[in-house]
């Protein structure tokens, strides 16, 4: 394989690939003033993180419930800070002019209308994933980034986790020759019962779109393209109406096609018993294979692991990728998990979860439209 062309290709998909010629909403050397909407489970972990990442201050939090809110504000003070409270964000985008960026974790429901509020505000955007539930929202949310004065980088914090973006260089440089076929298993424990929205695939889109998103998206990154057609069956078979009105799946088996002949093969299911199989994510090639989670290869003619060489090894993947969000915002460069990578996974697990539902294969250019 050439490894200029691999390299390049790696650059292209991770590094940061300078934007279109136009100001950030913060200039260089600037701390970068962060507020954060909804802190809850999620929204709370990204606030912990953002307070530990140099060169910003989180000033403002928002949430539906106060006391979450509220929450959100002591932990900032307790960080040495000071944080403006709020529970309408149209009203605090209005009020705070001095916001560079925002960190938003609301519903997966929600997305679009916020996501696209901020950033028609021109303000950074740290937007958890899914990008949304159905394709023309998501193409709304990357028509808007488009136009936006701000940068938008979707939270698929693993491409940040030191093991994978060190795994993920090493196979965009050729070193396990040509990817083959990726075989990934997420098996684990039922989704939180403390938050009733997971259940309802209405507002999470289901389990393919809001957990299984994460391994797809490294799988599909470590490919380089985007999968033509998925084949897959699942349902629910242990939690039957558990917790009452669940319309989640529990479990499902899923194929996606790439068009260079790459296969990638993925289990996810939520009777594991504690310690059983957990999570899995290799990537096999023509010279040999990765795990992505150990940043460990194997050549395929040899026995013998090799650890890959990773910097920042260690590093929390969520403190990784709001690290890089306030780097990408400073210098106005595309983030890895830009709006568009985050269109292409998210159209991935919407074709997979029509495939199951639908119980036939499912083409790309009939969800793309
Ligand atoms: N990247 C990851 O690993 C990861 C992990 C968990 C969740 N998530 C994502 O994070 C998001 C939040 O998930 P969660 O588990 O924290 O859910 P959650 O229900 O615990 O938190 C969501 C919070 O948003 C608040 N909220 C809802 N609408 C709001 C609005 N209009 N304005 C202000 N606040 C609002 C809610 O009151 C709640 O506190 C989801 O998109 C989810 O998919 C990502």
């Amino acid at each position: 394989m050439d490894s200029n062309a691999t390299r390049r290709s790696f650059l292209s998909m991770s590094a940061a690939v300078a934007a279109p010629a136009i100001l950030g909403a913060q200039s260089p050397n600037d701390t970068m003033r962060v507020a954060c909407i909804g802190v809850g489970n999620r929204g709370s972990y990204l606030l912990r993180n953002m307070l530990k990442v140099a060169g910003t201050k989180v000033v403002a939090v928002c949430d539906l419930l106060p006391e979450r809110a509220n929450t959100a504000a002591q932990a900032v003070e307790k960080a040495g800070g000071s944080a403006a409270v709020y529970s309408d964000f149209r009203k605090m985008l209005e009020e705070r002019k001095d916001i560079d960026a925002v960190v938003v974790a609301t519903p997966d429901w929600t997305h679009r209308d916020v996501d696209i509020a901020v950033l028609e505000m021109g303000k950074n955007l740290y937007a958890e994933k899914p990008l949304a539930l159905n394709i023309a929202d998501c193409k709304m949310i990357q028509s808007t980034a488009k136009r936006a004065k701000g940068i938008m980088q979707v939270g698929f914090q693993l491409r940040h986790d030191p093991n994978r973006h060190a795994a993920e260089k090493f196979i965009h440089e050729g070193g396990i020759g040509k990817v083959l076929m990726c075989h990934g298993i997420r098996h684990g424990g039922d989704l939180p019962r403390a938050i009733p929205w997971y259940f309802d695939k209405t507002k999470c889109g289901d389990i393919v779109v809001d957990q299984g998103i994460h391994i797809l998206d490294l799988f599909r990154w470590a490919i380089g393209s985007n999968p033509v057609r998925a084949l897959a069956s699942g349902g629910t078979d242990l939690f039957i109406d558990v917790p009452p009105g669940r319309t989640v799946m529990d479990n499902y088996n899923l194929i996606l096609e790439y068009p260079g002949g790459q296969r990638v093969n993925f289990s996810h299911h939520y009777f594991d018993p504690p310690g059983f199989s957990g999570d899995q994510e290799r990537v096999f090639g023509s010279e040999g294979s990765v795990d992505l989670v150990a940043a460990t290869w194997q050549p395929r003619m040899k026995r013998g692991l090799v650890k890959l060489e990773v910097p920042d090894a260690g590093e929390d993947s969520t403190y990784s990728a709001l690290k890089a969000f306030a780097g990408y915002a400073r210098d106005h460069k595309e983030p890895i998990n830009n709006v568009d990578s985050a269109l292409a996974s998210t159209a991935m697990v919407i074709m997979a979860t029509k495939a199951i539902y639908e119980k036939r294969i499912v083409t790309w250019d009939e969800v793309m439209g």
